[in-house]
């Protein structure tokens, strides 16, 4: 089989799932207790905060593991926003963003908050004019992805955060992480919330974390036993927290090697826009995440082409995974004036190849004319 769905989730590294079984079945003491089995499963949480703030350059007492990107996403957003109510009601976001952050905006907007969902341009890069504008002294936030994970736009971090800080110092800026951890260099100096998640680098679901600047007030959404400094109770996943870690460590070791192979497969791939008319691609097909490549095919319905390609062996995704099955959502592709209904997400892992992305062309160079045809009988 052909897995090109990778942004949806990826496959865990066997090491990984050496690591985590080992966890549950040997040393699975509570990392609360204060026995040496707790003090074993505590010491695998304190290894893997320093794994994880080494890559982002911060501090180990800055990382707290949640149950994924989601919450991550979520804790950002309504932490701060709960913690800072007497500073403003005023929160931005790019329209762009996954919705375990633009679902928690509509709802803070619903209870009154005033959001200003900044546009992005034709490739997906935010409007930086527009944004500085917005920013006032009662903005208490802002979100901005790094990776877009449906057509693979990088934003300019550095950049947003100077405007941010220049408009006011007191703004938070949240990035969304998820799709860039270990596949481009991240540093926390350009954030004050940086979300993670460990299923999208060879790492366990259910695990991710967020990154908190220090000296920044969050008012916890999870309150219960006290752990992790009562920023997120609950017995911590300590499979979960040292599977993601490893993961992290080992993917990261290849952060450049990584890159350049999975670039040689997306650049294959995207050779079938000279090969097929009315094909194109969505975003900046130059400067977009190699791990991602969107691609429209005209007069063709994406749910078709899929499952044409499952067929085959070959495994892609209409939009992100948690929204492709609803769907009233609008995702990125429409957004930037595309046809999402035509378009289908292709992601990429260090462990495909060249062969794979010549083999996905060549069955799409028949699929796609026979398709059409169809449609005109
Ligand atoms: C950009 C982005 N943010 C957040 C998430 C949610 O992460 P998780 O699946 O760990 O909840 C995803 C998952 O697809 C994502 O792509």
């Amino acid at each position: 089989m052909i897995y090109f769905d990778n942004s949806a989730t990826t496959k865990v590294d066997d090491k990984v799932i050496k690591k985590m079984v080992y966890l549950m079945g040997e040393e699975f003491g509570n990392p609360s207790s204060l026995h040496s089995f707790g003090f074993s499963a505590e010491k695998e949480i304190i290894k893997a905060k320093k794994i994880i703030s080494k890559i982002i350059k911060s501090d180990e007492k800055e990382v707290f593991f949640t149950s994924g990107g989601t919450e991550a996403n979520n804790l950002a957003v309504l932490g701060t926003v709960n913690a800072y109510k007497r500073a403003g009601k005023h929160i931005v976001v790019s329209k762009i963003e996954h919705p375990s952050v633009l679902e928690v905006y509509k709802k803070l907007e619903r209870e009154g908050y005033v959001v200003s969902y900044i546009d992005v341009d034709k490739n997906g890069y935010v409007d930086m004019k527009q944004l500085e504008n917005e920013i006032n002294n009662e903005t208490i936030i802002v979100s901005i992805m790094h990776v877009n994970n449906e057509i693979g736009t990088v934003q300019n971090i550095q950049k947003i955060y100077d405007i941010v800080k220049s408009k006011n110092l007191r703004t938070f800026l949240h990035v969304d992480c998820v799709q860039s951890f270990c596949k481009y260099r991240i540093n926390s100096k350009y954030a004050d919330l940086i979300t993670l998640s460990g299923h999208k680098i060879h790492g366990p679901k259910g695990i991710g974390a967020l990154f908190i600047k220090k000296g920044i007030r969050i008012e916890p959404m999870i309150v219960g036993g006290k752990q992790q400094n009562e920023i997120r109770s609950g017995t911590e996943n300590v499979p979960g927290i040292a599977g993601f870690a490893l993961a992290a460590e080992n993917i990261n070791e290849k952060i450049d090697e990584n890159y350049k192979k999975v670039m040689e497969v997306k650049n294959k791939l995207a050779e079938i826009k000279n090969v097929l008319s009315d094909v194109w691609i969505n975003g900046d097909e130059e400067k977009g995440s190699p791990y991602i490549l969107n691609i429209s095919f005209g007069g063709i319905k994406s749910e078709v082409l899929l499952h044409c390609l499952e067929e085959k062996k070959i495994f892609a995704s209409t939009g992100s995974a948690c929204t492709s099955n609803h769907k009233k959502h609008i995702g990125t592709v429409d957004i930037i004036g595309g046809f999402g209904q035509n378009s289908l997400r292709f992601s990429f892992s260090e462990d495909n190849t060249i062969e794979e992305a010549e083999k996905c062309v060549s069955e799409l160079s028949e699929i796609v004319p026979f398709l059409r045809q169809y449609k005109q009988l």
